[in-house]
């Protein structure tokens, strides 16, 4: 382990999403708070390799820097977490960043997670608002409505929890629990729940809810504590209901 005065951060680097990964590892002045952002940025400041390479800038994602916005999220020590949260202090060093493994290479720790966007638009993850005109007020949720919705609105889109999941793989096309959390929040607002039977639908069959093996390691690993399991068992029990009500109108 280094010294208290340095952070030894090893990072996996790729050019481009054809090219081959390779190692790099950085050695950088420890400074209380650092986090793992503002280490990538000291980085960025001063790119040369722990043996003494210049080397280039590694390429990241990030925005908020306050874990609002979910682009920075990468395996860090082998965890999906989000850089911008992720204290230097509670790391075992040296420290590994890799970019998340199910997602296609960007370049370095960045991957194209529009994958959860096109599962969002699979299960019609909005409320559907005519915007031509004034609707006026919505209707009124009661506090308790609130209280459960709010948990699940804080999802960020960082996708931690696709990658922990052991059944989101290109065999399976599963949509992952994010998706399936939004068709929850989605289908207990008073105006989204107008498409409720269309999400129920979409989760049917290949990809959709069955292939969750409940393995829970997506509620572990969801920054925003969203209680994930809960929702895939309350969507589940929908999914059947709407099975059960398509069978019985044919
Ligand atoms: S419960 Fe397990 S299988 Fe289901 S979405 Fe979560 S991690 Fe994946
Ligand atoms: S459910 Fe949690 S882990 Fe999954 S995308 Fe949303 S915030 Fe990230
Ligand atoms: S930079 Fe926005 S969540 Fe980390």
């Amino acid at each position: 382990m280094a010294n208290s005065k340095t952070v030894i951060i090893k990072i996996k680097r790729q050019q481009t999403p054809e090219s081959k990964p390779y190692s790099e590892e950085f050695e950088l002045t420890y400074r209380p708070g650092m986090n793992i952002t503002s280490a990538l940025m000291d980085i960025a400041a001063s790119p040369v390799t722990r043996q003494g390479k210049v080397t280039t800038p590694v390429a990241y994602d990030s925005n908020c820097l306050e874990e609002v916005c979910g682009s920075c999220a990468m395996l860090i020590n082998g965890q999906a977490k989000m850089a911008c949260s992720a204290l230097i202090d509670n790391l075992k060093q040296p420290i590994t960043l890799e970019p998340f493994s199910k997602f296609p290479i960007i370049r370095d720790l960045q991957v194209d997670r529009s994958v959860l966007f096109e599962n969002l638009k699979k299960v019609k993850g909005w409320v559907p608002v005519d915007g031509t005109y004034d609707l006026g007020p919505g209707p009124r949720q009661s506090a308790e409505e609130q209280e459960q919705a709010y948990p699940l609105s804080r999802c960020i889109s960082c996708c931690c929890c696709m990658e922990a999941c052991p059944q989101f793989n290109e065999k399976t096309g599963f949509v992952g629990a994010a998706a399936i959390s939004q068709v929850r929040l989605f289908n207990t607002h008073p105006t989204g729940k107008a498409l409720k039977v269309d999400r129920l639908q979409a989760l049917m069959g290949d990809g959709g809810i069955q292939e969750c093996g409940y393995a829970q390691n997506c509620v572990e690993v969801c920054p925003k504590d969203i209680p994930l399991t809960r929702s895939i068992a309350d969507v589940g029990g929908q999914v059947m209901w709407q099975a059960i009500k398509d069978f019985f109108r044919t």
